[in-house]
């Protein structure tokens, strides 16, 4: 099964593929958490990357289709989650063209709704591990221990563009850029909508409940 997960910034996309990747089995394939890992080792990708991410903008298509290209290359036969990727209609069509190379198509695109004012709350709060991935919010996802991994122990860290102005960049991007890429979905293939507006258990019984269609086929 291949899926793309769309959603505006905390829309809770990264969230939602760790239960997807869970369930099914499948690759998670986060975008924004590549380009982290290239930053992480100072590659050439991620030095160009650092400017666009840290100002809330989008890293050029080029950059971006080779890069995820390449990851999808490597994901084991049994499918992935697509989080963050495709982000412009011209990464959509790019990555309709390297599946079709492959005899593959895009089973499933999951569209996660929610509405602007409850996006910085989220955001704004959100802690992750820096060893793990593993993501938490200060309030309604709080770790056992206050600042430290449940799986790990390792000390939360708060992403840089989680600030309150780069994440009102980074919604202007998403309703400029990004929300045209739903419609070049609607048009091609099935879009679910899913309310992320509701906790986390409620959002995943629903996705659930549209990709076990896709399992029993
Ligand atoms: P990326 O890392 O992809 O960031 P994003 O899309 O802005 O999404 P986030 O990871 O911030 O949010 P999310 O939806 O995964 O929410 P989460 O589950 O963590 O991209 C970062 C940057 O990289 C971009 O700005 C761009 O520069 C670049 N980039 C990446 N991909 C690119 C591409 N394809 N093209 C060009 N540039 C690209 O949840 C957020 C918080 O809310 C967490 O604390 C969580 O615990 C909490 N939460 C989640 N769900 C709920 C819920 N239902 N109720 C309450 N709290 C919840």
């Amino acid at each position: 099964m291949r899926i793309v997960l769309l959603g505006a910034p905390g829309a809770g996309k990264g969230t939602q593929c760790k239960r997807i990747v869970e369930k099914y089995a499948l690759t998670h394939l986060s975008s924004g958490d590549i380009l982290r890992q290239e930053r992480a080792v100072n590659s050439e990708l991620g030095k160009k990357a650092q400017e666009y991410m840290d100002s809330g903008s989008l890293v050029p298509d080029e950059l971006i289709v080779e890069m995820m290209a390449g990851a999808i290359d490597k994901a084991p036969p049994t499918g992935f989650v697509l989080d963050g990727f495709p982000r412009t209609v011209n990464q959509a069509v790019e990555l309709d063209k390297t599946l079709s190379a492959k005899g593959q198509k895009i089973d499933a695109v999951i569209n996660l709704t929610i509405d602007d004012e409850i996006i910085a709350q989220r955001m704004t709060g959100r802690r992750s591990c820096p060893q793990c991935g593993a993501v938490y919010h200060i309030e309604n996802l709080k770790p056992e221990i206050e600042g430290r991994c449940d799986k790990d122990g390792t000390a939360l860290v708060q992403r840089p563009d989680d600030t309150l102005e780069v994440v009102a960049n980074r919604l202007e991007t998403y309703h400029k850029q990004t929300e045209p890429v739903v419609d070049y979905y609607r048009d091609n293939n099935t879009v679910y909508d899913i309310d992320a507006n509701k906790d986390v258990t409620k959002i995943g019984d629903l996705i659930f409940e549209k990709l076990n269609v896709f399992t029993l086929a």
